[in-house]
């Protein structure tokens, strides 16, 4: 990054939370563009001082910056798969499932998994956390309201059984709703828990650089216990996802086996956040959009 883009990471940063280094060079430049051509901004150095000073365009930045586009059972084939595959084994071997959707967006994805283990598991006491950078989706998530673009993979039988029409929009039904704990969370700079029997990351990384994937992919491994799973997105793959420790049963699943060590190079990976530091104030969101976002 140049020095002009450099004062604007730091105003990203100190007002957002958000580490733009960590994103892929040309993407993100091509995107600042879009958004600097919208704010009348000609320069990085120019469109710091829009953010700074002009609430609308922070938040549109961070709207525009996060991409969240999102369904429920986004890829149902996979979801299938998840179901058939991985939640109903686990449920067998591990009784109680705690599951992470890390880059959650909307909440699709975790309302997907909840309706699935319901099915499978009525009576279960199950964990699921959801999170995002990303706070005013996570506001939409906590809502659990959909149009009927978002709903059009649901199954008739689940449909009925879970979402009541309010209006033009599909309603999440509380009991499904009340399971999911959404919290804020930066996938690149924040610690995370571990413990975790399934992770899903979908649709997350693809504007992560190389190396910020890398050491995600390591952290994701170390958060799952022996025999959990990692499910990515339909156009993702850990290119080294052997030398980590996954193994591969199927495409876009990667299990940590039973009885492996850590993986290479991540020993002290959830002591930190193993990336390297992108300059002052990089470690963790500014108090400003931590507040309200929780
Ligand atoms: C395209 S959506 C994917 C939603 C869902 N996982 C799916 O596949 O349908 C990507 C989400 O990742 C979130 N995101 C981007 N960078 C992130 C980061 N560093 N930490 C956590 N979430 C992030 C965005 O806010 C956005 O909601």
């Amino acid at each position: 990054m140049d020095q002009d883009i450099e004062v604007l990471a730091r105003t990203i940063r100190r007002l957002t939370g958000i580490e733009i280094g960590y994103y892929k060079p040309n993407q993100l430049q091509r995107r600042l563009g879009n958004m600097m051509g919208r704010a009348g901004a000609r320069t990085f150095a120019e469109y710091a001082r829009v953010l700074e000073t002009d609430p609308d365009a922070l938040a549109y930045f961070v709207d525009k910056f996060t991409i969240n586009v999102s369904e429920l059972f986004r890829n149902p084939e996979k979801f299938e798969q998840l179901r058939d595959h991985f939640l109903a084994p686990m449920l067998r071997r591990f009784g109680r499932l705690s599951i992470w959707s890390a880059g959650c967006s909307i909440g699709a994805e975790i309302y997907s998994v909840v309706m699935l283990m319901d099915q499978l598991d009525p009576r279960g006491t199950h964990r699921y956390l959801a999170t995002d950078i990303d706070a005013a989706v996570l506001e939409r998530a906590r809502k659990g309201q959909y149009c009927d673009q978002d709903v059009r993979n649901v199954a008739p039988a689940l449909m009925s059984r879970y979402f009541t029409r309010e209006g033009s929009t599909w309603q999440v039904c509380d009991a499904i709703r009340s399971r999911v704990q959404f919290r804020r969370h930066d996938l690149l700079q924040d610690r995370f828990e571990s413990g975790f029997h399934l992770i899903l990351c979908r649709n997350v990384v693809i504007y992560f650089n190389d190396d910020a994937k890398s050491v995600l992919y390591r952290r994701f491994y170390e958060a799952l216990v022996p025999g959990g799973a990692l499910f990515v997105g339909g156009t993702e793959r850990i290119p080294d996802a052997r030398e980590i420790g996954f193994q591969t049963t199927m495409p876009f699943f990667y299990v940590r086996p039973d009885g492996q060590p850590g993986s290479r190079g991540a020993a002290s990976l959830n002591q930190g956040t193993g990336l390297p530091a992108r300059g002052a104030g990089v470690s963790g969101p500014s108090e400003r959009h931590r507040r309200g976002t929780q």
